[in-house]
């Protein structure tokens, strides 16, 4: 087994396992991953649900340079490697909806959550992964059924969990370089690629509000532009936003 991947079967959240060898000076690139998490969380304070041993949880310990630490891209750039990871596999029409969701057919396949810190040895980023991989129909809590999807759902066939981990650190590596040597134009092409968002009508659910608009583009920093009813063209950096079918 790699020494960069440390395995267990049972956390709270991966993140915060992956946050406390971190501290203990685990290396840039080393992946914890979890069977179960009894804590797991999602953006915006949520829970995040996954069944015992059927979902890919992973978080990677990266330790950006301090100007770096709060860049979304360290987000969307998990939502491309998962989104390569699971394309790589099976050929799936994955989309991403910004910033972090992995998604076929409008449904949640996979998601991320970046938790940055301050420790003694500069700053700690912690890149969150989860893929619903191995559920069948009967894992869908009543909640998810009409939002969420599964690679088994999806393509009727076992997954190897360790090769999905494989691959998505494999892209995350490469993009993060891609971050680092700051080609931001090179990532935001690569986002466009996979982009469900842009150029649909939203419902944005933000800091200052719910409204509605129409996206129309991720500007350097991973920052959504959205431009609602009145034309006015509005930057959305914290938040969710929901692609709604009516104009
Ligand atoms: C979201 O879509 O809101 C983000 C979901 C992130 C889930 C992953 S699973 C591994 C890691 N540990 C957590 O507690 N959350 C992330």
């Amino acid at each position: 087994m790699p020494s960069e991947v440390i395995r267990y079967a049972e956390v709270t959240s991966t993140n915060d396992l992956a946050r406390d060898h971190a501290r203990r000076g685990a290396a840039e690139g080393t992946v914890v991953v979890a069977r179960y998490q009894t804590s797991g969380r999602g953006r915006l304070g949520r829970d995040w649900y996954a069944p015992y041993g059927k979902s890919l949880l992973m978080s990677l310990i990266l330790r950006p340079p301090a100007a770096l630490a709060h860049s979304a891209w360290l987000t969307l750039i998990g939502g491309i490697a998962a989104a390569e990871a699971i394309k790589a596999g099976a050929d799936l029409d994955v989309r991403l909806k910004w910033p972090n969701d992995v998604r076929h057919a409008g449904r949640k396949l996979a998601g991320v959550l970046t938790e940055t810190q301050r420790q003694d040895e500069g700053t700690v980023a912690v890149v969150g992964i989860g893929i619903n991989v191995d559920w069948s129909a009967d894992d869908l809590p009543e909640e998810l059924a009409e939002t969420a999807t599964s690679l088994r759902l999806l393509t009727q066939r076992d997954w190897s969990l360790d090769e999905l981990l494989a691959e998505v650190r494999r892209q995350y590596l490469v993009h993060y370089r891609t971050l680092l040597s700051g080609e931001i134009a090179a990532l935001r092409r690569h986002w466009s690629t996979l982009d469900e968002t842009l150029g649909k009508p939203v419902l944005v659910d933000a800091p200052d509000g719910t409204w509605r608009g129409k996206a129309v583009n991720l500007d350097e920093h991973g920052a959504l532009w959205v431009e609602d009813v009145a034309g006015g063209q509005r930057r959305v950096v914290v938040g969710d936003v929901s692609i709604s079918f009516e104009e």
